[in-house]
C-alpha cells in the first residue's frame, strides 16, 4: 500500500550525535525521508510535546535519515533530549527543493541551515566546482566541516569557516566572505540557508553581480501544508510555495529580511 505522506510515520531513534554543546543529529531509518530533496522538510511529532518543521538530514547509510536540531524552546530542546530506541513521528517530505545548477557553485549555511546544504551538496555533479561557506557564533558552535569536505572528496572545492569572534576559521560575518567571493569569482548559482539576515545579505550581494541566488526560508509553521497561513512571507506560504524561493522574487518581497510573524501571527521586527 503506498504511504500517505500526511500521516506521521512512527520512527524510531537508532543513534544520537553530539554536534555542539547545543546541536544533536538524531538517526533513523525511513526510506521516503532518506531520498528527500535539498530543501525539503518534515514535520517532527515530539509525542506529548508539540509537532516541529525540521530540514531532513542526510546519513551515510542507505535508507537512513536524521534531523539535526538546535535546543532552543521546549518543542526543539524535547526533540533534542529523544534517546535511542524513542520514537518520534515524522509526516512528509514537504516543500519544494533547490534548482540544481552547475559549474561554480557557492553555498552559503548558518547554524541548522546547514542541513539543506548538505543534502544539496549530495546532489552535485563529479565536476562542479564548489565553495561551502559555513557561519557560526564561535568555534564552539562550528559543525559539518568535515562532513562538507569528506562529501566534496571528488570535486575541486574549498569549505571556508567564518566565526564572528574570530576562534576559528576566518573572523567576521559569513557575508563578509559572500562580499569577497561575488567580488572575485562569477558563480553559477548561489544557494543559502540559515539566519534570515545572512540569507538577506547573501541574496542582495548576489543579486548586485547578477548571479543566480536561492534561499530556503523559516517560518512559524503549524500545519506545514498550506492551511493555516502562519508560515506566510507577504503573499507567499513557506511552506508550500517554499521553502526555496529565488532572490529576484524574495528581494521584491518587503518581509524578507525585515519582519517574521510570531506565534500568534503577529509582524515582528527581525
Ligand atoms: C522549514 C523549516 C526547517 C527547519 N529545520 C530545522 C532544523 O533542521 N533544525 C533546527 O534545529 N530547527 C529547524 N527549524 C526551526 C525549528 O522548527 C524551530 O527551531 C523550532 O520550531 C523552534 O523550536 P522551539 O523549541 O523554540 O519551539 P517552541 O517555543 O516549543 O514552539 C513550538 C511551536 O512554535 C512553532 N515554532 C516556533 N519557532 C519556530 C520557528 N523558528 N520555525 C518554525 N516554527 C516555529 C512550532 O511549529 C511549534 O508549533 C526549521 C524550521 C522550518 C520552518
Ligand atoms: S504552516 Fe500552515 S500554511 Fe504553512
Amino acid at each position: 500500500m503506498q504511504r500517505n505522506h500526511n500521516r506521521p510515520k512512527i520512527c524510531t531513534i537508532e543513534k544520537v550525535i553530539d554536534e555542539t554543546p547545543t546541536v544533536r543529529t538524531l538517526v533513523f531509518s525511513d526510506d521516503v525521508m532518506s531520498s528527500v530533496l535539498p530543501g525539503q522538510f518534515a514535520m517532527v511529532w515530539i509525542p506529548g510535546i508539540n509537532e516541529l518543521p525540521m530540514s531532513v538530514m542526510i546519513s551515510l547509510e542507505s535508507g537512513k535519515a536524521a534531523f539535526t536540531v538546535r535546543r532552543h524552546g521546549p518543542a526543539s530542546t524535547g526533540l533534542y533530549n529523544v534517546k535511542v530506541g524513542q520514537q518520534i513521528g515524522v509526516r512528509g517530505p514537504y516543500g519544494n527543493s533547490f534548482d540544481l545548477k552547475q559549474g561554480k557553485l557557492l553555498l552559503v549555511g548558518g547554524g541548522t541551515g546547514l542541513v539543506p546544504m548538505m543534502r544539496l551538496l549530495t546532489f552535485l555533479k563529479s565536476g562542479d566546482d564548489v565553495t561551502v561557506l559555513i557561519g557560526a557564533k564561535s568555534k564552539d558552535e562550528v559543525f559539518f566541516e568535515g562532513l562538507a569536505n569528506s562529501l566534496l572528496e571528488k570535486n575541486p572545492h574549498k569549505v571556508i569557516v567564518c566565526t564572528d569572534d574570530g576562534t576559528y576559521g576566518e573572523q567576521g560575518f559569513v557575508t563578509e566572505m559572500v562580499k569577497k567571493l561575488v567580488n572575485e569569482i562569477h558563480f553559477d548559482a548561489v544557494y543559502t540557508c540559515g539566519p534570515e539576515i545572512m540569507m538577506y545579505k547573501t541574496v542582495q550581494l548576489a543579486h548586485s553581480k547578477g548571479l543566480f541566488v536561492q534561499a530556503s526560508l523559516e517560518r512559524m509553521m503549524k500545519c506545514g501544508v498550506g492551511i493555516c497561513g502562519s508560515c506566510c512571507v507577504g503573499e507567499d506560504l513557506v511552506c508550500s510555495d517554499g521553502t526555496v524561493f529565488d532572490g529576484t522574487h524574495l528581494l521584491d518581497n518587503k518581509e524578507f529580511g525585515h519582519f517574521h510573524r510570531n506565534k500568534a501571527g503577529m509582524l515582528e521586527n527581525y
